[in-house]
């Protein structure tokens, strides 16, 4: 399931994460990269431990916790600390899958990838390329979005960032281990809440079609939960 989530950041905030990247320092991104990806790389990101970048880690994490979207479609157990890349013009990244495991806080924290995130900063105005392909169970799709909205997609899948033609692509990407592992659960779990909703609009809070809704998804989510 691959999920459009609009507005995580407002046009000012944008606009205040973007002031205080461009002050940050700026590193090749395949020192991040692993062996085959670095192949395929290209590109420039702000160092994972950068202090400089803190206040912005902290917006966008606070900003996701208060959207039920990506509650919903993440169920997110923990959320990888947001990073931050730049393809100017020339730069991409070719085709390659996420690693399952990657490591925080000096590698004494180890998360699994389930889901991908970016969110974009730029305008699409702003470059030409950059989009991001992601191959789908329903086909290529090819994501280019407006600056403070995010995409969601499996991290199981393969994708690439075409290259950027002029311009520069500013972005914020990070992974999230959910609670629920497979991308099928995820997206039942997703589209049942979404009922649960539709339901209780149409029927009120109290029906007993909206009660017994509500209690099928959290008896599923209490069958396949990792807490
Ligand atoms: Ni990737």
């Amino acid at each position: 399931m691959i999920v459009h989530i609009p507005g995580v950041l407002s046009a000012e905030q944008v606009a205040q994460c973007r002031a205080v990247l461009e002050a940050c320092p700026w590193t090749d991104g395949r020192a991040t990269a692993g062996v085959q990806s670095a192949l395929v790389k290209s590109n420039m990101q702000i160092p994972l431990d950068a202090p400089e970048a803190q206040p912005v880690r902290d917006l966008i994490l606070e900003r996701l916790g208060q959207s039920p979207t990506f509650v919903s479609a993440a169920l997110p157990l923990r959320i990888m600390p947001p990073m931050f890349n730049r393809y100017d013009a020339g730069m991409g990244f070719g085709s390659h899958v996420d690693n399952a495991i990657r490591y925080a806080m000096a590698g004494s924290v180890r998360y699994r990838t389930d889901l991908s995130c970016t969110l974009f900063l730029s305008d699409p105005r702003e470059y030409d390329g950059g989009e991001l392909v992601i191959d789908d169970v329903l086909g290529r799709q090819a994501v280019r979005l407006p600056a403070g909205d995010m995409v969601l997609y499996p991290s199981a899948s393969v994708h690439r960032v075409a290259p950027v033609t002029r311009g520069s692509r500013l972005a914020s990407f990070f992974w999230v281990q959910s609670m629920i592992r497979g991308d099928d659960r995820r997206t039942l779990l997703f589209e049942l809440d979404h009922s649960i909703i539709e339901a209780r609009a149409a029927l009120g809070d109290d029906h007993i079609a909206s009660v017994r809704l509500a209690g099928a998804y959290h008896n599923l989510l209490r069958m396949w939960a990792e807490v």
